[in-house]
């Protein structure tokens, strides 16, 4: 971990200041002086015999803003929407869709009900409504199957079913005895959720699933329960177990639909604020999965593995990403301002986006059978286009996955693709809203830049959220 404080990327706005900075980090990344509209990023590409248009693609996002019962509201449908218009060839879950009411992670995510079906057909209409408006070609979609398992909060308070026993998240979760954990049954049911879940989605018209195993939970956290005895822990057989039989339940109720997994590829120990407010480890004795055994470093051996077999298994394509939001965010979403129960970086957030790019080429090399969509390049900012353009370039990955910055600037891969100048105003600058609001019980979005939210009462709340927090 590099111990230099991070600088604003606005201060970095020639390559060879940018390149000077990489290098002071000790990184590289490759970075094109132009970008050129109909080169790399424009080119299509096939995930299962389906021509994907171009090589942007919308990352999951929710917004905590369903309705008590799983819905989608107008709130869901606008962010669909705009997931069209941004003109991506291939749109990545949507956001997470949780597969039983228990497995929520708050109680305004979506979730499977009474109506999946048809909610499912309202949301995909939506989105290709707005891809139409724009005059783009329908996206490539697929919805995230979850299960929350250790941060699971259905009624808003912690109600935790994890895989083992954590010597460090038990107490962030107050699990201090062995109930909340998963029986084996309890999982073999699980398994068939999923596919009920996936075959509403193949109903409702969706190109593929994603059978979750990122952020710290459940599909994720299984990876790493070497503690657990029976079918589902101990080697990499069994924590694979469970994603590998999601995997094949799914198939076989949907056998039209694509299957993709988006997986924490790495993960670290958990951190917490130190005295400074700087992120510190909390070490644990536990190996996080595509972890070395320090719990600060990357070991992809285990992940390759769990490639190969996903690959064998049929699985399309696999959508990077690293670690978990509640535990260790620096390496998920590498941003300058923390949310309000967060940390300040401890490391300049290049580090976290060269990190998720290195492994990402280093997966895609050694597995030419699976499509691969990368995570973590919103921090970037003005130069996420040259850096996008360099490493589709380059073969170091398939599609460039958009999170924050699609809900700051959702048309950005529009423009990219016609050759238009950035909005420089919508760029996300990492502020972490969209993060602290929903932390504070209120629904997500880019309250600093999306007037929409601007606009809401939320927006004065969450001001005096973090004037508080701040004081
Ligand atoms: C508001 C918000 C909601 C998110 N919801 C999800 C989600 O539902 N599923 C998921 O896998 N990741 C979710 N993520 C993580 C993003 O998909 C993405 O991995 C992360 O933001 C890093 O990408 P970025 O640098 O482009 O933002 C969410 C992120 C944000 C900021
Ligand atoms: S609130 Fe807006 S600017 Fe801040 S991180 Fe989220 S998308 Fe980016």
């Amino acid at each position: 971990m590099s111990a230099l404080r991070a600088i604003k990327m606005t201060r970095l706005g020639t390559r060879e200041k940018l390149e000077a900075r990489l290098a002071e980090l000790g990184v590289s990344l490759p970075i094109d002086d132009a970008v050129d509209a109909s080169g790399p990023l424009a080119q299509s590409f096939d995930v299962a015999g389906h021509a994907v248009a171009n090589r942007f693609s919308v990352l999951p996002m929710e917004g905590w803003d369903g309705t008590a019962d799983g819905r989608p509201t107008e709130l869901v449908e606008r962010r669909w929407r705009r997931f069209g218009e941004s003109g991506a060839g291939l749109v990545w879950g949507g956001e997470a869709y949780a597969v039983r009411p228990d497995g929520r992670a708050n109680p305004q995510q979506l979730c499977a009900n009474a109506g999946t079906e048809a909610d499912l057909v309202r949301l995909r209409e939506t989105l290709l409504a707005g891809a139409a408006d724009h005059g783009h070609a329908a996206p490539f979609l697929g919805l995230q199957l979850t299960h929350s398992g250790r941060f699971a909060r259905p009624e808003g308070t912690p109600a935790p079913r994890i895989a083992f026993r954590h010597p460090v998240l038990d107490a962030r979760v107050g699990v201090a005895d062995a109930s909340s954990v998963l029986s084996d049954a309890e999982l073999d049911d699980l398994i068939a959720e999923y596919a009920t879940v996936a075959r509403a989605a193949e109903r409702a018209g969706f190109d593929f699933v994603d059978v979750k195993a990122c952020h710290g939970y459940l599909g994720h956290e299984l990876l790493s329960a070497r503690m657990r005895p029976g079918p589902y822990g101990g080697d990499l057989e069994g924590r694979a177990r469970f994603l590998l039989r999601s995997i094949e339940a799914v198939r076989a109720a949907a056998p039209s639909l694509a299957i993709g997994v988006r997986l924490s590829v790495f993960d670290f120990h958990p951190f917490k604020p130190g005295e400074d407010g700087a992120g510190v480890p909390e070490p644990a004795a536990h190996t996080p999965f595509g972890g070395d055994a320090v719990g600060l470093g990357l070991d992809l051996d285990e992940t390759h593995r769990l490639l190969g077999w996903l690959a064998d298994a049929g699985v399309a394509l696999v959508c990077t990403t690293a670690g978990s939001p509640y535990y260790n965010p620096h390496i998920q979403r590498p941003a300058f301002y923390p949310p309000s129960d967060g940390y300040r970086p401890p490391e300049d957030p290049l580090v976290g986006v060269v990190r998720q790019v290195e492994a990402t080429a280093d997966l895609r090399a050694r597995h030419p059978g699976l499509r691969f969509v990368g995570s973590a390049y919103t921090y970037l900012q003005e130069w996420l286009p040259n850096v996008a353009q360099a490493l589709v370039r380059g073969g170091h990955v398939d599609s460039v996955g958009l999170g924050r910055m699609i809900l700051s600037y959702p048309t950005l891969p529009g423009d990219v693709l016609a050759g238009r100048d950035l909005e420089r105003p919508l760029v996300c600058r990492t502020f972490s809203d969209c993060t602290t609001a929903p932390r504070n019980g209120l629904v997500s979005g880019c309250y600093p830049i999306d007037p929409f939210y601007k606009r809401r009462p939320e927006a004065e709340r969450l001001a005096a959220i973090k004037k508080g927090a701040s004081a």
